[in-house]
Formats: structure tokens, C-alpha cells, sequence
């Protein structure tokens, strides 16, 4: 399935001294782990395992599992029985066994340049200690989920290790969601206690984030399910550093008359809290599959699902694809731009490169504030020389040309990352050649948020690239290419991409709804983990990942699904129906075009538009703002009554090529439709 020898060819190459201190320094290495890690898993992990800190040892299989439907309930458990910490092994690990005590774990960039703060690993296990006390003496305990909702700063990572230090269940909500999904999620995952901040900048706009965080409060309430404990982190109206027991130095653009609610019956101070607590506590042992945290990433029904990872298999997976996939050494400092609130910033900020020991840049900012040269001068101040980003990010710079890139040096860089979505070849050319030099290759890490960490991707020094391809599996994964009727297919070709067996940092059922799980992963083809996205192989056996196969879209990195932003435009009063489709856009790379069709009687206006707009971003924030909407009388659909949407697809793009028609209902709505087609965004 791997091919023999590398491809020659049109590929590119690592540089040779890459090579000579590499984790995996050739083809031919990658391919004997390869196999080991498929058939003895057991010894491959073990391995790997050898680096943590077990408080006992695992009873049955190391890994044990069943993927077919057909034969009963999908389960997947690794290392069951086992006894560790995570938190333990990220810091205490480091700091006592490893006498890392003094390394920097986090350099914190603010928004504002100049805002920035050093961490090292034992400040942070100090902060983590005390803020399990805190969570501790509020009640919470092993098991109890608890949902943060936080910007960009070091509290976010004290939040969630000091969760994880106890046996909590974090469910971190990124911050950018509005607060009816930060309702949503909290109810969904029955969260105790909430934690939050005052507020805080993305570039020149203010949020204040308290302020959505007491409306998704309030909503719970109103639903039957209150939270009646709420901690807040002043990131912006902090008046005294020195008491307050905080990391994140006083905001340079700080806000301090920001007006934060404050209903003192919910409402505690992280500072106050904080500033009593003991810097001694013990971590709560866990099994290797209880549950480690909850992340909601979009579902195709339009309700999100709780995705749930576990303990030890995860802590092994992002352990070892951090240290492979960016060939972590211990002189690297590693930047990636991706916020905590997604799975990227989950396994990519904290647990990865922390469980390696690793020192990392965490920036509060935006790639264009205050100028678009900010990444780069972030790269040069911090000498970062493994840089982790998005094509989204890519394509937005590229606008701009080389000369913001030249204005910095860069030749810290060594390896340069992209995740989220296909990375188009000529954005691809543009991070390696432009901002690479040529010297940096380009690890296109395919992965979700149910794979816990990346499953299809180069090594830096063992791949040989083509721009474009997430290249071949990591170790442990076994994908395959089935056509409609589940068959795999072999050599070149292209169909449903599918893995065949579990490795340790796949997640472990859907929360509350395990159903869900199977139904949504492994019902379409018994045997299979069914990814949602489609695949082609080439001849020389490269993967390339070419997008969704599902209804869900890819805004931006960000995956959102189209019943989701349909049900929000339902439900304002004018709308009788929605439709919402993709639309290909040079940055965002899918961009949000919605048909929507009237209730009779009303008019169609911009006042109306507007207020669908707001709609949208209310109900589930502003990353799912339409992008355009039109007004549609009538909608083309099957004679069954299915919305076609690939026809809509072919309208919001101008193609007048529709293919098959035939079982189009009324084809009189194409031509209007067509002619009252949206031009500019809205
Ligand atoms: C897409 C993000 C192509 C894909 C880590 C996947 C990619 C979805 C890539 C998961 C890549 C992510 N090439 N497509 N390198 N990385 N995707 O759960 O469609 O936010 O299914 O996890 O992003 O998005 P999620």
C-alpha cells in the first residue's frame, strides 16, 4: 500500500542537515515503523509509552476494540486498566523527572504588540496546582464536566490542565461562538461551573466576552439547567498585577472600564480565588479511557456533537505525532496559530508539545493586526523555527505579496505546518517557497477533531512532497479508498476515504449519545471509520484529500454544517424555507451562499437581509456569517421533495453546466434563480 522506495521525480526534498538529526531521517525508516506500528501495535506504543509516568500498568490488550457494526457495539479502549495523570505527565513529569523546571513553556504574545509574558514549566504547574484547588474547593471532582469559554491566554491552559489534574471533563468553547452555542454546549454536556474572562481585543475590536458568557447563562437558566458557578478571569480590567496571582501581564491596550455584569449569588473572581490557594495538589489517578475532555465540532444534522477523547491513548498520539510531524528537538521553539477553543490548539498547543517538553509561542492575536507582517516579526522576535498555521491564513498573506514576509528575516524557521483544510497547490507553493525560502518543508497534516491528533501526513525529513498531499499515513492508521458500495479499492483512485482500524488518540463515542457514534462514523460501511471527506491516490500511492463528501463546509478552516446556518434562517419569522451551499472563495476557501424562500406576503429588503445576517451570527456566532444571500420564491427540488443542492451549488457559482435535471420537479425555478443570482457578498 506504501510504496517500496520513496517516488522520484516530480517530489521535493527535506535538506540534508534535516535529515542528519532527524526523529525519522528516511523513506525506507518510515516504512519499517510503518508496518511495525500496523502489525504489533502493542510493541510500537510501547515504546512510546516507556516516556510517561503510569501509576499502574495496563491489565488487558493493549489495544482492543471492535469498528464493525455488524458485530455489535464500536468500541475502542487502549491500555484499560492502566493508572496515570496527563497533567502529571505535561508538567510534574518535566519539571521533576525531566528537571525542566526552567524552560519556557509558553512565550504569550499579545494582541497588542508588547503585551507579552515568559512561562516556564514550573510557574505553570504552580498555576495549574492552584487553580485545582480552586476547582476543588468549588465542588468539582472526578468526572464533573466543565465548560471554558476563554481568549487566547495563559489562564485558558492553566484552565484545562488544572480540569484535567482532577479528573474533570473540560469543554472548552472557542470564543468566538455566540451565546446561544455556548448554551447549547453547556447543556449538552451538563456542565458545573463555567469559566470565562472579562474581555478581550481581536485586533481593533473589543469583545466582551462576560457579557455573552451571562447571556448563555441566562438561556440555560430559562431552559431548566442553571450553572450556578461562574469564574471569570479579569484579562482586561485588572488594576494590580502584583496581588492578582495572574499570568497574562496587565493588557498594554488594556480596557479598564469595560462593563462587566456581575451577579455576585454566580459570579467569583479567578484573582481572588487564585490568590489563597495552595500550590500543592495531588493528581486524581485516572484510567486510561476515562474521559480526558469534550469538544463540539459541527454535525450534519445541524445539532454539534460532543466529541469525546480519553486519557492515555490520546496523551500517547499527540505526544508522538507532535514529536514526529514537527521532528521536535529540544533547542526548537514552536508556534502554532490555531486557538485552543479547536482541536488544533487542544493537541497542538497543550497536550503535544507540552508532553514533549517543548516551548511554545501562544498569541492572543490576528495574522493582519496591527499590520500583516506581524507573524513573521512574531517568528524573528521569538526565533520560532517550527511554524504551524492554516491555509486559510496562507492565502489571506499571500494577498499582500512577498514584501511584508521579506521585511523579516525568518531563518529561525526549519519546518513549516498546515491544518484544516486541502491546501491548494499554489498557496502551498507560496508558504515554501516564499516563506520557507526553499529550506522548510511542508508537513499537510490531514486530521479531525475525532482523530484526536493527525492521521494522514508527511515526516519533514522522510517524505518527499507534493505540494497539495497529505501524503501517507501516520503510524497506527490504516486508510483505505471505498467506492459507493464499499468496496476498496486499490492503486490509483478516487472515493470515500476510510480507516480500518483504531489508533490510540481516535475519540471514543459521541457524549450522551453513543448512537450517534456509530451511526455517524461507522453505519455507511461496516468495518470502516468512515471521515466524511473524500480522497484520491495517485499512482505513485500519494493521498490527496479533496473536501467533504458531506453537508458540511469548510469556512476558513472551520467546519460548519449547512443544516446548522439553515435552521437559523428558519427560524426568524419571514423565512418559509433555506438552503445553503458552498461557495469556492480565495481566501475562506468555501464561503456561505443561503437561498432562502419568503413566507407570503413579505418582502425581501435589505432591512430583511441584515436581520437574517444577525440572525445567523446570534444563533451560532460570526464565523457562520452568510457571506450571500438570495432571495429564492422557490427552490429547486426532487419530485420526492429533496432540495437539489449540487444544482444550487452549479446557480451560486454561475455554471450553467447542471448535468442530470431529470428528476427536477419544476424547472422554471432555475431561470429565476439564475437571474436574480447574488454578485457581491452581502
Ligand atoms: C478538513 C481540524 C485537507 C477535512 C484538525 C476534515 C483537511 C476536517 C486537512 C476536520 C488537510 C483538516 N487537508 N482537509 N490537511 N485538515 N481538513 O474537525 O475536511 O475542525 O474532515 O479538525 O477539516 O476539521 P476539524
Amino acid at each position: 500500500m506504501i510504496p517500496e522506495k520513496a517516488p522520484g521525480g516530480d517530489v521535493l526534498h527535506a535538506p540534508g542537515d534535516l535529515k542528519k538529526e532527524a526523529h525519522i531521517p528516511s523513506f525506507e525508516k518510515y516504512k519499517e515503523l510503518y508496518i511495525k506500528s500496523v502489525e504489533s501495535p502493542e510493541e510500537f506504543w510501547a515504546d512510546v509509552a516507556k516516556d510517561f509516568f503510569w501509576k499502574t500498568k495496563y491489565t488487558g490488550k493493549f489495544l482492543d476494540y471492535n469498528f464493525d457494526v455488524t458485530k455489535g457495539e464500536i468500541y475502542i479502549k487502549c491500555m484499560e486498566g492502566a493508572t496515570t495523570n496527563i497533567c502529571y505527565n505535561v508538567l510534574d513529569r518535566n519539571v521533576h523527572e525531566r528537571k525542566l523546571g526552567d524552560r519556557v513553556a509558553f512565550y504569550w504574545e499579545g494582541n497588542e504588540p508588547g503585551d507579552e509574558k515568559t512561562v516556564t514549566y514550573r510557574e505553570l504547574l504552580q498555576q495549574v496546582c492552584k487553580f485545582a484547588n480552586v476547582l476543588k474547593s468549588q465542588g468539582v471532582k472526578k468526572g464533573d464536566r466543565v465548560s471554558i469559554y476563554m481568549p487566547m491566554v495563559v489562564e485558558l491552559v492553566v484552565a484545562m490542565l488544572a480540569c484535567a489534574r482532577i479528573g474533570a471533563v473540560h469543554s472548552i468553547v472557542f470564543a468566538g461562538f455566540s451565546s446561544e452555542s455556548l448554551c447549547e454546549r453547556i447543556m449538552d454536556s451538563q456542565c458545573c461551573l463555567l469559566i470565562t474572562a472579562d474581555g478581550f481585543y481581536r485586533g481593533d475590536k473589543l469583545i466582551n466576552l462576560k457579557l455573552i458568557a451571562d447571556e448563555a447563562l441566562k438561556k440555560c437558566r430559562d431552559k431548566s439547567f442553571p450553572v450556578e458557578k461562574c469564574i471569570m478571569l479579569k484579562h482586561l480590567t485588572k488594576e494590580d498585577e502584583a496581588s492578582s496571582g495572574s499570568l497574562s501581564p496587565p493588557a498594554k491596550r488594556a480596557c479598564p472600564d469595560l462593563q462587566v455584569p456581575w451577579n455576585p449569588e454566580v459570579d467569583m473572581c479567578w484573582h481572588s480565588l487564585i490568590g489563597g490557594a495552595s500550590e500543592e495538589c495531588e493528581p486524581v489517578w485516572c484510567d486510561s479511557e476515562d474521559p480526558l475532555f469534550i469538544l463540539y465540532t459541527s454535525g450534519s444534522t445541524g445539532k454539534p456533537k460532543g466529541v469525546l477523547h480519553t486519557v492515555s491513548g490520546y496523551m500517547l498520539y499527540t505526544a508522538s505525532t507532535f514529536k514526529m510531524v514537527f521532528d521536535y528537538h529540544s533547542d526548537d521553539v514552536y508556534w502554532c496559530t490555531a486557538d485552543i477553543g479547536w482541536i488544533t490548539g487542544h493537541s497542538y498547543i497543550t497536550y503535544g508539545p507540552l508532553a514533549n517538553g517543548a516551548t511554545s509561542v501562544l498569541f492572543e492575536g490576528l495574522p493582519t493586526y496591527p499590520d500583516v507582517s506581524r507573524m513573521w516579526e512574531i517568528v524573528d522576535k521569538y526565533h520560532v523555527s517550527k511554524f504551524y498555521t492554516a491555509p486559510t491564513a496562507i492565502r489571506l498573506l499571500m494577498k499582500y505579496g512577498s514584501d511584508p514576509v521579506h521585511k523579516y528575516k525568518r531563518t529561525s524557521l526549519k519546518i513549516l505546518g498546515t491544518v484544516g483544510e486541502p491546501i491548494n497547490p499554489e498557496a502551498w507553493q507560496w508558504y515554501y517557497n516564499v516563506v520557507g525560502e526553499k529550506r522548510c518543508p511542508v508537513v499537510d497534516t490531514f486530521w479531525q477533531t475525532e482523530t484526536g491528533g493527525h492521521v494522514m501526513t508527511p515526516l519533514p525529513a522522510a517524505t518527499p512532497m507534493k505540494p497539495g498531499s497529505a501524503t501517507f499515513p501516520f503510524f497506527g492508521v490504516v486508510p483505505a479508498i471505498l467506492n459507493e458500495s464499499g468496496e476498496e479499492l486499490e492503486g490509483p483512485s478516487e472515493g470515500y476515504l476510510v480507516f480500518k482500524q483504531p489508533w490510540p488518540g481516535v475519540m471514543r463515542t459521541v457524549y450522551g449519545n453513543h448512537l450517534r457514534f456509530e451511526t455517524t462514523y461507522f453505519k455507511k460501511f461496516p468495518g470502516y471509520y468512515v471521515t466524511g471527506d473524500g480522497c484520491r491516490r495517485d499512482k505513485d500511492g500519494y493521498y490527496w484529500i479533496t473536501g467533504r463528501i458531506d453537508d458540511m463546509l469548510n469556512v476558513s478552516g472551520h467546519l460548519l454544517s449547512t443544516a446548522e446556518v439553515e435552521s437559523a434562517l428558519v427560524e426568524h419569522e419571514a423565512v418559509a424555507e433555506a438552503a445553503v451551499v458552498g461557495r469556492p472563495h480565495p481566501v475562506k476557501g468555501e464561503s456561505l451562499y443561503c437561498f432562502v424562500t419568503l413566507n407570503d406576503g413579505i418582502n425581501y429588503n435589505q432591512k430583511l437581509e441584515a436581520e437574517l445576517k444577525k440572525q445567523v451570527r446570534e444563533k451560532i456566532g460570526a464565523i457562520a456569517t452568510p457571506d450571500y444571500i438570495q432571495n429564492a420564491p422557490g427552490l429547486p427540488k426532487t419530485r420526492s421533495g429533496k432540495i437539489m443542492r449540487r444544482v444550487l451549488r452549479k446557480i451560486a457559482c454561475n455554471e450553467r453546466d447542471l448535468g442530470d435535471v431529470s428528476t427536477l420537479a419544476d424547472s422554471s425555478v432555475i431561470e429565476h434563480l439564475f437571474e436574480n443570482r447574488c454578485y457581491t457578498a452581502v
